[in-house]
């Protein structure tokens, strides 16, 4: 077993990548070597005018990490910028897809309504299913710790892996296996379908106590519960999605939604529940987070070192890469 994942650096992380797919990293990667790519230049693809924003991020998202408990024995952090065959293993999968499977991807069509692009979709963002193939497969991973909604990037991942082994006639990439969390995705607090730094309903791993009480205090309820005596909705009520995962004694989880739904049971008192949750997962991760923030130069050094094995593995399987391309 190899992992591999990655992350674009737009933003610190928040419970939602911990939810998705920060755990299941930490949870398999106990004996097991592991890949963390940086993907800065797939963030650059949105994000193209916001290059200074991308940089710091890097820092930002290395300290989440450590933070979570991200062994750096046993995982290769590295950015994708320093890593210049993964540009050269773009261009040679290029020749592998059409334009109408990019836009079929779901992934894309998700994501190009979200940032408006309408007739002007910039050629490096329509393309980075491909760019994100080669993160992949560069580093012959075997699973795949992600999010659902990047299910069909890792579709097209094996897609591309069996078009170049079928093409050049020989079994170089072996399909690779995406691994789910167990945990519905979460909802930003918003109440909308998916946390996320850009919407602004996220709760980030590095927010203090008193952000923390402020984003639950918003969070989004049963808009129909005006007063406390009356019936509330569970369903659909954010609180609950959360408490279900974050609360550690089910049964009374069962007994709050018992007495919502009943009536009686104001949303002041599961939020503060609630609060106590977020804080008591949240306060060990903020703590080393401050710690590994105040020290720059063991971070640059674990990015540096993770930099530099990342390209000798790259170097290495390009040139056999290359080979079977018949290219110099
Ligand atoms: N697209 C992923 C995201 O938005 C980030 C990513 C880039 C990635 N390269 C990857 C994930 C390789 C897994 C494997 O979250």
């Amino acid at each position: 077993m190899r992992i591999l994942t990655g992350d674009r650096p737009t933003g610190p992380l928040h419970l939602g990548h911990y939810v998705g797919s920060l755990q299941n990293r930490i949870n398999l990667s106990e004996g097991t070597e592991q890949f963390i790519i940086i993907a800065n230049l797939q963030a650059l693809t949105t994000h193209w005018k916001n290059f200074s924003l991308v940089e710091k991020n890097i820092f930002e998202v290395v300290c989440d990490y450590l933070a979570i408990g991200v062994d750096t024995n046993q995982t290769t952090i590295f950015v994708q910028s320093t890593i210049p065959q993964l540009a050269e293993l773009t261009i040679f999968f290029m020749n592998l897809v059409t334009v109408n499977r990019l836009k079929r991807n779901p992934t894309v069509k998700n994501e190009m309504k979200g940032y408006g692009f309408e007739e002007h979709i910039p050629v490096g963002f329509f393309t980075y299913p491909i760019s994100q193939a080669a993160d992949i497969l560069l580093f012959h991973p075997t699973h795949i710790p992600v999010g659902n909604d990047q299910l069909p990037m890792i579709e097209q991942t094996n897609e591309i892996a069996a078009s170049f082994n079928h093409c050049y006639q020989k079994n170089i990439f072996s399909p690779v296996e995406a691994v789910l969390s167990l945990t519905q995705r979460l909802p930003g607090i918003d109440g909308k379908e998916k946390m996320s730094k850009s919407k602004g309903n996220a709760i980030m791993l590095s927010d203090s106590f008193d952000t923390i009480k402020k984003k639950v205090h918003l969070m989004y309820t049963d808009p129909d519960h005006i007063s406390i005596d009356k019936p509330g909705r569970v369903e659909g009520n954010v609180v609950f999605t959360f408490l279900d995962i974050f609360h550690k004694n089910k049964d009374e989880i069962e007994e709050l939604k018992k007495n919502y739904r009943n009536g009686g049971l104001g949303d002041s008192t599961i939020k503060k529940i609630l609060v106590d949750d977020i804080e008591n997962f949240i306060a060990p991760i903020r703590e080393k987070r401050i710690h590994f923030s105040n020290s720059p130069d063991l971070i640059n050094k674990i990015i540096k070192n993770g930099n530099e094995r990342a390209y000798a593995i790259a170097e290495k399987n390009i040139k056999e890469i290359k080979k079977i391309m018949h290219l110099l």
